[in-house]
């Protein structure tokens, strides 16, 4: 066994690194505070080769492993997850469902320019009635011949008005179950395809997360992704790749909070010495070092396991369990450490405490990790 990265995984984790300390923290409380997406901050990373980094470079992509991927995510979620979860969507759910499962034609036209980050891509499978319970769609989208007409409405969409090529899961046979769900290329543009309001959140606050509308859109044979019925395939496939994603997002709140929880503790004093020589901060660091390496360990093996061509469905989702419910308890006790302080933003750590909220939600709740994990484990 290897644990040692490789000299191009580290200079990919120093590069992000590097990025997150110069281009990410200036303005990251201001962008939190009004809400603004991270536009100029996406476009940079797109230009390093980031919002495509396991992509083959054939189709524009940086051809890395999900090893680098994971250990950029920590570090651009160390200090605005906001931009990471932006990364997180375009890299595992968008670009990797595109590249696995399009056609060369799809692949050529949206695959590229999502892949250098010229535009950005957004994946739809949430709605108002069907958010654990994937298979209840209730968007349709009807076999007209040479297109399907899609309607419906789907909910919390990541990028949903930032991004420029959506992927959309939709019910085409009603009487086929799970079996009769299929995926579409959306873009933003077609007619009947309507932008809804941007909700007001209590964590990510620079992502825009818009519910989308969608009536009598003629989506074009062409853009249906795979045979007719792969749509639930297509978007667990997808899930499962996309929770190593979060679950490293999750990762680096966690880490983010504890690095400033440390640095904190050295600096203050009370009593007549610095808080991390009281037992009671030196134990919280302990704990949080502990669980964090633990995450890492998990994001790192879920990223092996899916580079060397094995399944990682099981793991992934112990990663993502395990490191978002890391991330909710570190920043927590990272606000702690740091008194009042860590309860006014300047600090930064109740930012992240904010944030680390949604890496328990999104792409499966803790107990949607837990019935993927436990159907493994039973069968
Ligand atoms: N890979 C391939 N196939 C899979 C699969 C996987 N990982 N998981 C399930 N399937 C297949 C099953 O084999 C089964 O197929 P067959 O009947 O042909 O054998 C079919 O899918 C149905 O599976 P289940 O009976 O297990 O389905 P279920 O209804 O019990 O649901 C679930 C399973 C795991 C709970 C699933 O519904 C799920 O993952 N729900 C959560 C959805 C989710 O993550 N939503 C988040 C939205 S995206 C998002 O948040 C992005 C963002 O903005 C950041």
């Amino acid at each position: 066994m290897n644990f040692e990265l490789t000299e191009e995984q580290i200079a990919v984790r120093d590069a992000a690194r590097e990025f997150a300390q110069t281009k990410l923290l200036p303005g990251v409380i201001e962008r939190d505070e009004n809400q603004t997406f991270p536009a100029e901050q996406i476009k940079e990373l797109g230009e390093l080769g980031f919002l495509g980094m396991m992509v083959d470079p054939k189709y524009g992509g940086s051809g890395m492993d999900a090893v680098s991927y994971v250990l950029a995510m920590e570090e651009i979620s160390k200090v605005d997850a906001s931009c990471s979860v932006v990364m997180s969507v375009n890299n595992s759910l968008v670009c990797w469902g595109l590249e696995t499962f399009g056609t060369e034609e799809q692949k050529e036209k949206y695959l590229k320019p999502l892949a250098t980050g010229e535009i950005i891509g957004a994946f739809c499978l949430s709605e108002p009635e069907a958010g654990s319970d994937a298979t209840s769609q209730q968007t349709t989208a009807i076999d007209k011949g040479d297109h399907y007409l899609l309607n419906g409405t789907k909910n919390w969409i990541t990028n949903g008005n930032s991004a420029s090529v959506y992927l959309v899961i939709a019910q085409t046979d009603v009487e086929k179950g799970h079996r009769g769900i299929n995926a579409f290329i959306v873009e933003k543009g077609m007619d009947g395809f309507v932008v809804g309001q941007k909700e007001n959140k209590l964590g990510i606050r620079g992502s825009d997360t818009h519910s989308l509308m969608f009536t009598d859109v003629k989506v074009p044979k062409e853009n249906r992704i795979g045979e007719d019925g792969f749509g639930f395939t297509f978007a667990m496939k997808t899930l499962s790749g996309g929770r190593i994603g979060i679950a490293a997002q999750a990762l680096g709140i966690a880490s983010g909070a504890y690095e400033l929880a440390l640095q904190y503790s050295k600096e203050r004093k009370a009593f007549g010495k610095e808080i991390s020589k009281h037992q009671a901060i030196a134990f919280k660091l302990a704990d949080m070092a502990t669980e964090i390496e633990a995450a890492r360990l998990l994001c790192l093996k879920s990223a092996w396991l899916k580079d060397n061509g094995k399944n990682y469905d099981k793991i992934g989702a112990m990663a993502k369990v395990f490191a978002s419910e890391t991330a909710m308890k570190t920043t927590v006790e990272a606000v702690q450490v740091h008194g009042g302080y860590g309860f006014v933003k300047e600090y930064h750590v109740e930012r992240l405490m904010r944030d680390a909220k949604i890496t328990q939600i999104y792409e499966g709740t803790s107990e949607i990790q837990r019935i993927v994990i436990s159907r493994a484990i039973l069968k």
